[in-house]
């Protein structure tokens, strides 16, 4: 199904890709793509949070440089959903890109408090904050930053947590039921990330293979949870600008696939999705809206869905025993677009709302 960006009733371009990908899931869930989504939806913007084991709030591409005012206005609903709906989170998820700009003074930069303590306050979000790096943390403004935030999470003073390049933590401590790990996703040599020359680095080579080996040897580890999440800052699969990234595609799709990975939390392309791939038994989620600047989305990916929108917002992950729980908001806190995920892999798109 298309819809005509022409016609009498004219739509903005990002209009018509909202309403393209909403009529893409449409599709997608009558052809049976993907081979096990279902729809509940309605379009219907009112939900209810009720119940789940465990909470998580997540939002990447976050550390606007200047005046934080779009990361103000999203971290503002945030906070405003936790208290409507009394939920208590289990940590933050924190999806690199922490700054953007210059991070004068390391870990001592006043920026961690205004930009992070202050932001997304103790007294709100009483919680550890799992964080990992983006291109942006990489880059040399005017020392490396992600050294820095390595050292401020060291400084154990914070909920800011960043023990190593990647790790492995357990929610809640007492009877855990999702395993997260947390990974760096800034891959050597990506041909689809074209960066500025001489302001951006990525891991060398050898990180990489090391990395890929502590990844498959936590994957092989025996699973303790019935869920298994990994968070990083570049997408495998994306509908946004950046597009696909074909080294993490090979590096650590055929891992998500062998082990069960039911999500992979991601941010990069400054858009919220929602993407099933065919051959791909992994739910990918992006949650890019967190104050940066929006990109537009790519038109000739209008094809994938169920969902994208090139909106401010932040994703709640609301965990059960036997189910998982995704929710795209916008800035007003309102639903976008909800999904569920049970333990067979099964997706049902559970509402799809207006922008
Ligand atoms: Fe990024």
């Amino acid at each position: 199904m298309s819809i005509d960006p022409s016609s009498a009733s004219p739509l903005s371009r990002r209009q018509f890709l909202q309403r393209s990908f909403a009529f893409s899931a449409s599709s997608l869930l009558a052809t049976g793509c993907g081979g096990s989504i279902h729809s509940a939806a309605s379009s219907a913007t009112t939900d209810s949070v009720v119940g789940g084991e465990a909470h998580f709030l997540m939002v990447g591409d976050w550390g606007e440089a200047g005046e934080p005012n779009d990361q103000g206005r999203v971290a503002y609903a945030m906070q405003q959903y936790v208290k409507r709906w009394n939920i208590e989170t289990d940590a933050l998820l924190m999806l690199g890109d922490n700054f953007y700009g210059s991070l004068h003074g390391g870990s001592a930069s006043m920026r961690f408090q205004t930009q992070f303590e202050s932001m997304y306050p103790e007294s709100v979000f009483d919680c550890p904050a799992l964080v990992v790096p983006g291109n942006h943390d990489y880059e040399i403004s005017p020392m490396a930053k992600y050294p820095a935030e390595l050292q401020y999470a060291a400084n154990n003073v914070t909920r800011w947590t960043m023990p190593a390049q990647s790790y492995r933590r357990v929610f809640p401590e007492t009877n855990p039921i999702v395993t997260f790990l947390a990974l760096d996703s800034n891959m050597p040599n990506e041909p689809a990330q074209p960066l500025p020359t001489g302001h951006f680095y990525t891991m060398t080579d050898a990180q990489r293979l090391a990395q890929l080996e502590w990844l498959e040897s936590e994957l092989q580890a025996p699973l303790t949870t019935p869920h298994l999440v990994v968070i990083g800052h570049h997408p495998l699969f994306s509908n946004g600008p950046h597009g696909d990234n074909h080294t993490l595609i090979r590096d650590w799709g055929p891992l998500f696939q062998q082990y069960n990975v039911a999500l992979y939390l991601a941010g990069h392309d400054h858009d919220l999705q929602h993407l099933e791939i065919e051959g791909q038994s992994t739910s990918f989620v992006m949650s890019g809206g967190g104050g940066a600047a929006l990109y537009p989305l790519n038109s000739s990916k209008a094809d994938r869905g169920p969902y994208a929108a090139e909106l401010f917002g932040f994703t709640h992950l609301q965990i059960k025993p036997d189910e998982l729980i995704v929710r795209h908001l916008n800035t007003d806190g309102k639903l976008l677009h909800k999904f569920t995920r049970d333990l067979s892999g099964k997706v049902t798109i559970a509402s799809q709302g207006a922008a």
